[in-house]
């Protein structure tokens, strides 16, 4: 990452707030800043969130640590969407979604009335399922979040950088100008890793990001995933165990009910899990 590219640093905490920036330091605010280890960047705490009157995740304690990759598993409708949405506050665009509890940020609580959640996104951007790429240029595409952003030097460059960072480059770099739309799945999915990436997040959610991909994009995916971790911290969503098992440094894993059962280093939850439940899930007894 090239610093002429990149936000100051008190650009970069320049504000989840809409008020009083001063008072809006992501840090300043913690008033547990002593029990968050150095690294941790997301924190829930007693987080619970309905949809009108169903409860989808009760009770969510968990720490994800910075720059590295925590997967997130457990049987469908467990509440791995919802907790990935509740982090960079996509819950917010679902009317009926209420969520209790606390979300910090590098200790900021996100759900407090001072966050803007437009801000919020911008550090912690996500990747969904199906590739969603705009009906514009690769370039277009990749910029699209500079220009938004008023980030608009370099703008070659970083656009360059981000699609290296994405894997992409190589395959798209003489046809910057054709539509992301022709582009396949698989470079689909990696045009929108490198538009979440270009404006330069913290935070990296994906949510189920290679299930509609074929074996080889999936491994690509994968072999970025890693790589971007030392960069960013990636949390992602997978059915898929032996990528979570290959992928990540912790694992949470949900099951239905919207509980969390058991959170831990991927090692330990896939040789030696805690909780039976746990066990008969990954080894595929349930689910
Ligand atoms: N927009 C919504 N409106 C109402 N209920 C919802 C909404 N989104 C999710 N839910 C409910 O919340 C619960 C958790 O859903 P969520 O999508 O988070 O599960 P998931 O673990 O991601 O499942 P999957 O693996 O199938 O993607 C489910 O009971 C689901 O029906
Ligand atoms: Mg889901």
């Amino acid at each position: 990452m090239t610093t002429e590219n990149m936000a100051t640093d008190d650009e970069e905490t320049d504000s989840l707030v809409t008020t009083d920036p001063g008072a809006g330091g992501l840090s300043e605010n913690d008033d547990r800043g002593a029990a968050m280890t150095a690294d941790t960047i997301i924190e829930s705490r007693d987080l619970d969130v309905f949809y009108g009157e169903t409860q989808a995740l009760q009770n969510i304690d968990l720490a994800i640590p910075e720059n590295q990759v925590t997967a997130m598993i457990g049987p469908s409708g467990c509440g791995k969407s919802t907790f990935l949405r509740c982090i960079n506050r996509m819950n917010d665009l679902i009317d009926i979604c209420r969520v209790d509890g606390e979300l910090t940020f590098n200790g900021k609580n996100v759900y407090d009335e001072d966050v803007d959640p437009v801000a919020l996104r911008r550090r912690i951007g996500m990747v969904f399922q199906h590739p969603n790429p705009f009906p514009k240029s690769i370039y277009d595409n990749v910029a699209y979040g500079l220009r938004t952003q008023d980030k608009t030097e370099n703008m070659d460059e970083v656009i360059e950088e981000s699609l290296k960072k994405a894997a992409l480059w190589d395959e798209v770099k003489d046809r910057l100008d054709k539509s992301a739309l022709d582009l396949s799945g698989g470079q689909q999915q990696r045009l929108c890793i490198a538009r979440a990436i270009a404006v330069d997040p913290e935070v990296v959610l994906m949510d189920e990001p290679a299930s509609a991909l074929d074996p080889i994009a999936t491994s690509q995916i994968e072999d970025l995933i890693e790589e971007l971790a030392a960069e960013y911290t990636v949390v992602i969503v997978t059915h898929n165990m032996q990528q979570a098992a290959r992928i990540s440094d912790k694992t949470a894993v949900f099951l239905t009910g919207g509980e969390l059962v058991e959170f831990d280093d991927t090692n330990k939850i896939f040789e030696n899990p805690e909780s039976d439940r746990v066990e008969d899930y990954i080894t595929g007894k349930f689910g």
